[in-house]
């Protein structure tokens, strides 16, 4: 008697054949690339904490949405980090703000060519580096929401595709929808970081962004990770006020949630592998401890195989190259 997993195994030998049975497979058009603007700027400046990722003045912009989109990558998401903080965060919803403008070029230059998804957050904005709005050392989440929208509506009118709150605050989408809808921009989708966890993986990007709290954390507002039925009342409320793409993040210490998420409802699910999770293998792959694709493979796969439709991360590039390569 010859049992069929050992055959199986042998047989995977052939490549037809494991092309057949590969159960999970992982493309670059899987992939969103987050693309780091910063206004005022001369030169890309490379971030110290995460190597090999740069932030880049608007004037390079389409030298490197050429690249993402050579690649095969269909979507960008654009983080802005802008000249002038203040307390209400004004640079954010200012129509010529550093987004906005990044915006206005990609799609002039690119039309329909690649998907602008644009973070929607006050914490680079602002003097206090809060998700929302401060008011006597509590965030103010109602006066945030109303921010919120203003800023998705500026974005939708410079031509975003989708708009990405990552602020945490109660009530965004709704607040973000209804923003929208009014000012006639039903079109633009919302993809909302449904359940962001409170985590130290997010410890590069507050230096890529300079957006660190300058008082107390983001517990308040912040998913606990040791929380999971939480997660999923977060990701459910944000399904209840008609969120388009759900998001789970950090992505690799979080794919239970993942799973959960894909089982429980019907809306398409994102995973953003976060700064720090690219940091790890960057700092271990440049001492030569582990071999940098391998692992990068393996992560992004696991993300797939856990349940997400679409992956954030900065490892878009490189991935896609060894992607392309591999076919
Ligand atoms: C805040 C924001 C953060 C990230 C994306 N948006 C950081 C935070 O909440 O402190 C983290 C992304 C990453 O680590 O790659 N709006």
């Amino acid at each position: 008697m010859s049992f069929p997993n050992r055959r199986l195994r042998r047989l995977r030998k052939n490549k037809s054949i494991r092309d057949l049975v590969q159960e999970t497979r992982l493309s670059p058009k899987d992939l969103i690339c987050p693309v780091f603007v910063q206004e005022d700027l001369k030169k890309p400046i490379p971030v110290e904490t995460m190597p090999g990722f740069e932030r880049l003045p608007l004037e390079v912009i389409n030298n490197e949405i050429d690249s993402i989109i050579n690649l095969g990558i269909p979507a960008v998401m654009l983080f802005g980090i802008p000249k002038s903080k203040d307390d209400l965060g004004s640079s954010a919803f200012d129509e010529n703000g550093i987004v906005q403008q990044a915006i206005k070029v990609i799609r002039k230059s690119y039309g329909d060519k690649i998907a602008i998804i644009a973070d929607v957050c006050l914490c680079q904005y602002t003097s206090k580096g809060h998700c929302g709005l401060v008011t006597d050392h509590t965030i103010d989440n109602d006066s945030s929401i109303e921010t919120l929208a203003k800023i998705a509506t500026t974005q939708a009118k410079a031509g975003v595709d989708v708009v990405s709150p990552s602020a945490m605050m109660d009530g965004q989408v709704i607040a973000i929808r209804q923003g929208l809808d009014d000012a006639g921009f039903s079109d633009v989708a919302i993809m909302s970081h449904s359940a962001k966890h409170r985590s130290s993986f997010y410890s590069p990007f507050r230096d890529a962004a300079e957006c660190a709290p300058k008082f107390g954390d983001r517990k308040t507002y912040q998913v606990p990770y040791s929380n999971a039925r939480e997660a999923m009342r977060e990701v459910e409320m944000d399904v209840n006020e008609g969120v388009d793409i759900v998001m789970i993040k950090p992505a690799l210490a979080y794919l239970d949630l993942i799973a959960e998420t894909k089982k429980r409802f019907n809306v398409p699910v994102s995973a953003y592998s976060v700064s720090g999770e690219y940091s790890l293998v960057k700092a271990a792959s440049q001492k030569g401890w582990v071999q940098e694709n391998e692992i990068i493979s393996e992560i992004l796969y696991s993300i797939k195989r856990a349940g997400a439709d679409m992956i954030v991360t900065y490892f878009a590039k490189s991935a896609a190259k060894f992607l392309q390569e591999e076919k």
